[in-house]
């Protein structure tokens, strides 16, 4: 179906001039030709983000908002003006032809079918991560983007992050030797981090269109809590897999060059939040990788934590042959060099042995008085990013910037589908209490 960008792009010649005198206009610094009028679906927590780092975009305009929660739409028109377009069918957003590109902010259930209508209907997508609730269903979605050749980016900010760049280029340029393990973790300690969101005493099912909620989950009897808390329920969430490791995979991804696991392995357990949810509060993962693009065979582990006993923390550790990068506020490269002499545990041996072992050893590593030079530096050259920066408005300029150059963005959805499969099968690990093999370069789950 053409769209009013697909218009715009066909007149080009015809409008240059106007453009041209729109463009000496001082209020109005962007052509109209530029102007990029989006739609979110989804305007809960993230959605709003979403939107609101969008408009920090030069050009762009949000037109039109969808939600199954009225709520949501009344604070929407609030928020952003009684002009907004609001509906509680997504579908009617995507049949009209002055919107351009969709936020995709719902929970993950619907990620994947919004973006392959979305993309059907002509639209570009930006689409929160995971980027799909199901292994096949990502495919589904890799496979449309390809017949519709709209662009599609995945939302993972880490992906953008100039901090990521750098541990990139740092990794690259040998700053810790050969890699051989990764380690990241995402602890919490809060009823807010582990998911138990407020829920409106006007949720009711006059004010929310629950089958649309549902979509394709089980039917089960409006219940306000599975929408509000969604991502206690594997029904409409991945577990702390999908919602947390993934960010984990993409950044891991994009630091490595990696395309993904071959072996998975995952166990934890439900240890406090018992409320009512089905997915563990508890979560590790075991990887393999497989040498490639650049970079050694790795192993990687990962956790989740939301009874850290403490307050939240993530990050990374790198850990090389010859140091040991690791990424949190900023990044930090820290290098001890080895001893110059291997050492010796000779004290169990006869003394008559422990002499002649101790001749050998010192013709080779003659005795020395220990001197002030001959100690080993211990360096550590951090990194940090320039106060108040945010990579997910640069994810979200990076899509933009796609959506008017038709050129490539950083996430597509074979990346996307890169990092959300790994953790889909984390869930499968821990849920079958078995082992996945996975094809990380065709993506498709081996056993
Ligand atoms: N990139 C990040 O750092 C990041 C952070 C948080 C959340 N997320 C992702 O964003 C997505 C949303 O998470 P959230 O925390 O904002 O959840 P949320 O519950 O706050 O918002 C989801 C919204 O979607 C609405 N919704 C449900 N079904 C819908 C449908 N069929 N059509 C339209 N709207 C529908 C809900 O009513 C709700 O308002 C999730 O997939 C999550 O993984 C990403």
């Amino acid at each position: 179906m053409p769209t009013r960008r697909h218009f715009l792009q066909a007149t080009t010649a015809g409008l240059a001039a106007s453009a041209f005198a729109a463009q000496d206009q001082p209020d109005k610094p962007v052509s109209p030709n530029d102007r990029i009028r989006v739609a979110l679906i989804g305007a809960g927590g993230m959605g709003t983000e979403d939107a609101k780092s969008s408009l920090e975009i030069p050009g762009v305009e949000l037109a039109a908002v969808s939600d199954i929660y009225q709520g949501r739409l009344t604070r929407a028109r609030e928020r952003w003006g009684h002009q907004l377009i609001t509906t509680r069918d997504y579908r009617a957003v995507l049949e009209r032809r002055d919107i351009d590109a969709v936020l995709i902010a719902t929970p993950d259930h619907w990620h994947a079918q919004i973006s392959i209508d979305a993309m059907n209907a002509g639209k570009d997508v930006y689409c929160e991560k995971p980027m799909a609730q199901r292994v096949e269903d990502g495919r589904r979605v890799v496979e449309a983007q390809k017949k519709t050749g709209r662009i599609m980016q995945v939302g993972s900010q880490r992906v953008s992050s100039i901090i990521y760049k750098k541990a990139q280029e740092l990794l690259q340029s040998g700053a810790i030797g050969e890699l051989n393990l990764v380690e990241a973790w995402w602890d919490r300690n809060s009823a807010i981090g582990a998911w138990e969101y407020s829920i409106p005493p006007d949720a009711t099912p006059e004010n929310i269109d629950w089958d649309r909620f549902l979509g394709y989950a089980p039917k089960v009897p409006f219940e306000p809590v599975r929408l509000f808390r969604w991502r206690d329920y594997r029904d409409y969430g991945t577990g702390v897999a999908g919602d947390l490791f993934v960010h984990l995979f993409s950044g891991m991804h994009f630091v490595t060059g990696a395309i993904g696991p071959t072996r998975v392995f995952a166990t934890g357990g439900l240890r406090f939040w018992k409320d009512g949810r089905d997915v563990p509060d508890v979560f590790l993962g075991l990887y393999d990788y497989p040498a490639g693009n650049g970079h050694p065979a790795f192993n990687l582990a990962l956790r989740v934590n939301f009874v850290s006993g403490a307050g939240e923390t993530s990050g990374f550790r790198f850990v090389g042959s010859e140091g040991i990068l690791t990424i949190g506020g900023g990044v930090t490269v820290s290098k001890t060099p080895r001893e110059t002499e291997p050492g010796y545990t000779i004290d169990t041996f006869p003394k008559a042995v422990q002499e002649a072992f101790l001749k050998e050893y010192y013709k080779q590593y003659p005795p020395q008085v220990p001197k002030a030079d001959s100690m080993r530096p211990l360096q550590e050259d951090k990194y940090l990013p320039p106060h108040g920066y945010s990579d997910h408005l640069d994810h979200h300029r990076n899509f933009i910037a796609a959506v008017r150059s038709r050129k490539t963005v950083v996430e597509d959805p074979v990346f996307g589908l890169r990092a959300a499969g790994p953790a889909l099968l984390s869930n499968i690990s821990y849920f079958e209490q078995r082992m996945c093999s996975w094809d990380p370069e065709t993506m498709t789950l081996k056993t």
